[in-house]
């Protein structure tokens, strides 16, 4: 299972776990009649809250390991999914705190509380539901997407090496073919299908994933007609 899964599947986990913390809250809080489970709706919602914190801290985890072995070439998404997803850590906390030491703000829990939810479903769609969107209904769309041209330019194996290393190396390894968050790119083009894709392994289809990214990965637009050149002579020797 591939990392991105694996933490996808984490945040379905996560995301269900706020949806229960929300609701036996808003039940609890939010209806007039007397509620005779109030001890049960609390525990509930106390429950699914320390899930929610558990799994909270756990995907961070991984993608702070990722981000800092990414480093700045994360994409717009990934950067926006990160920033809020530091907004549900600070709005927790503090909610958390409000409720057990700094009684006085306790009216705004409520509010604090449904913002840590909010966000969160933000968090959840720019990352686990983008990633299963693109895993599970992108087949019919990728016919659509029409294959670059290869470069006419001739390719310098020496710059597309000095090219990978400041772009894609801190993602990718070329000594191993198996995935480390990014999949190794070692026989890139001698295998027959793309790792992740599956699409055939040509220079056109690594032409568009460095266009249009299949999933997970940033795109890259400002690379020039030599430098793609470059880069794709260098990866035909992995
Ligand atoms: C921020 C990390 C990151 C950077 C930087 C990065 N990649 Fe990737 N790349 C990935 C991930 C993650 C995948 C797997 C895609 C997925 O699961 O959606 C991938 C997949 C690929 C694939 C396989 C695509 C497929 O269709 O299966 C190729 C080829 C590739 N990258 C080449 C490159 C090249 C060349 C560069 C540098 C110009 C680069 N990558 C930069 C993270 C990165």
């Amino acid at each position: 299972m591939s990392f991105f899964m694996f933490k996808s599947i984490l945040a379905v986990f996560f995301l269900l776990a706020g949806i229960i913390a929300l609701f036996s809250m808003l039940t609890l809080m939010g209806k007039t009649e007397r509620k005779a489970d109030a001890k049960l709706l609390r525990r509930l919602h106390k429950g699914s809250g320390f899930v929610f914190a558990a799994l909270l801290l756990v995907i961070s985890y991984f993608c702070v390991k990722y981000w800092a072995s990414a480093g700045d070439q994360i994409s717009t998404r990934a950067v926006f999914h990160g920033v809020l997803a530091f907004a549900v850590i600070i709005v927790f906390v503090l909610k958390l705190l409000i409720v057990r030491f700094y009684k006085q703000f306790l009216k705004f829990v409520p509010v604090m509380g449904l913002t840590v939810f909010a966000l969160s479903f933000i968090v959840f769609k720019t990352s686990a539901g983008y990633f299963f969107l693109r895993t599970f209904c992108a087949h019919s769309e990728s016919s659509e997407i029409s294959t670059p041209s290869p470069p006419v330019l001739k390719g310098k194996i020496d710059n597309g090496a000095a090219l990978f290393s400041s772009k894609c190396a801190s993602c990718h390894s070329t000594d191993r073919e198996e995935s480390q968050g990014a999949p190794g790119l070692k026989n890139i083009l001698k295998k027959e299908k793309l790792p992740a894709s599956q699409r055939p392994a040509t220079v056109e289809t690594i032409l568009l994933q460095l266009k249009k990214p299949f999933r997970v990965m940033p795109a890259f637009p400002s690379l020039s007609e030599q430098e793609l050149a470059d880069l794709l002579a260098y990866l035909k020797t992995l």
